[in-house]
């Protein structure tokens, strides 16, 4: 008994999980083209600009999101929305959190995964 029930709780957050929609795009360092979520989040180095079309009227703003490069897994918060990544899953990082995944000089890294 105990062992089924440990089986279906296992399964079905394995099937929440898959239901995350991934997105796949580049992540750039500079903030340019990206503007504030209409809400204010609380304050952090750890910041990610998300397409601005994807969420229009800031829907998910200060939100965790996940996002994964090479192999490195960050956690950051969705304060800025990303004008210029309309059209696209690219990603604005701020300095701290692009710093996580790569050097700062690259400037730009792809393919980044990233949901929340
Ligand atoms: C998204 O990033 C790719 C490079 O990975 C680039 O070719 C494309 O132009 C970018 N799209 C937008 C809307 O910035």
């Amino acid at each position: 008994m105990f062992g089924s029930r440990v089986f279906i709780a296992l399964f079905s957050s394995v099937a929440a999980i898959s239901t995350v929609n991934a997105y796949t795009g580049r992540a750039s360092s500079d903030s340019l083209g990206t503007t504030p979520c209409p809400t204010q989040c609380p304050l952090t180095d750890y910041r990610a600009a998300l397409p601005v079309d994807l969420f229009p009227n800031g829907e998910k703003c200060c939100s965790t999101v996940y996002v994964s490069y090479q192999g490195v897994n960050i956690d950051v918060t969705f304060t800025d929305l990303f004008l210029a990544g309309a059209g696209s899953f690219n990603i604005s990082l701020s300095d701290k959190a692009f710093a996580e995944l790569a050097p700062l000089e690259l400037g730009q890294i792809s393919p980044v995964v990233w949901n929340l």
